[in-house]
């Protein structure tokens, strides 16, 4: 029986050496879809770069992210903090014509990947929205209809799961996770952030899933942060933006 093989990225935030690790990481590996789930850009130091390599991978599913609207928008980024909104004027000054554009042309999430299986970038409500506790998940869980939904925006690798006593959180922990979903359990689950982790673990962050089993690895990698950390600085982005990949924070 053939089974279908999804891979999961989100938040890559311009970070070329964390998608390069992770896309090498899965190079032997055939997936139906590679579903990303928002922001290619913003933070880091590789906006094109980010744009290019994204948009050679065959079978993609993505949606934009907050930040991917904020280079397309600047009047969306009132709300970020001053780094950020360096970030995003600086990144607007980077890209190219055609990678603008092809930040213009993503979709707002919710995205169907396949009955039951949906993908957004903050919450199924509100791609903006920011889903941290049980019940931010219990209000997505009963405003719209699906088995699992994968989501990311809070760079937060964590599950939360919809049983009859109620909403269950768990934070992903450690370098490798597996979990076969439960029949009859609702997930929304965040994959983590490839470009800018936020669980004080500074390891590229990632996942994999297989509907027809339910089966969900989670994975998180070392990458060349130094590297990263270098661009950024060279671009005199400011200098948390590169500290903070070293933390995980
Ligand atoms: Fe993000």
């Amino acid at each position: 029986m053939v089974r279908r093989r999804y891979l999961l990225i989100s938040d890559i935030h311009s970070n070329e050496e964390a998608l390069s690790a992770v896309l090498r990481a899965v190079a032997r590996k055939k997936y139906d879809s590679v579903l990303c789930l928002g922001d290619l850009v913003g933070y880091g130091g590789s906006p094109n770069q980010v744009i290019r390599r994204i948009q050679k991978i065959k079978n993609l599913k993505i949606v934009r992210g907050n930040h991917d609207k904020a280079v397309i928008d600047s009047s969306l980024m009132a709300n970020f903090n001053n780094s950020a909104k360096v970030a995003v004027k600086w990144t607007i000054s980077t890209l190219t014509k055609e990678n603008l554009n092809y930040l213009k042309k993503l979709s707002k999430g919710p995205m169907e990947i396949e009955k039951g299986l949906i993908v957004c970038h903050g919450s199924p409500i509100d791609e903006d929205y920011y889903l941290f506790s049980e019940f931010d998940a219990y209000q997505a869980f009963e405003s719209f209809n699906f088995d699992v939904c994968f989501f990311g925006h809070t760079h937060y690798p964590c599950m939360f799961s919809l049983t009859e006593k109620g909403v269950v959180f768990s934070h992903l922990r450690g370098n490798y996770y597996e979990e076969t979903l439960k029949k009859g359990v609702r997930y929304l689950i965040n994959p983590g952030s490839v470009g800018q982790p936020r669980d004080r673990n500074p390891q590229s962050s990632f996942a994999e899933y297989y509907p027809e089993t339910r089966k969900f690895v989670f994975r998180r990698i070392d990458y060349d942060i130094e590297k990263a950390k270098r661009k950024i600085l060279k671009e005199n982005l400011p200098e948390s933006l590169a500290n903070r990949l070293e933390i995980g924070s």
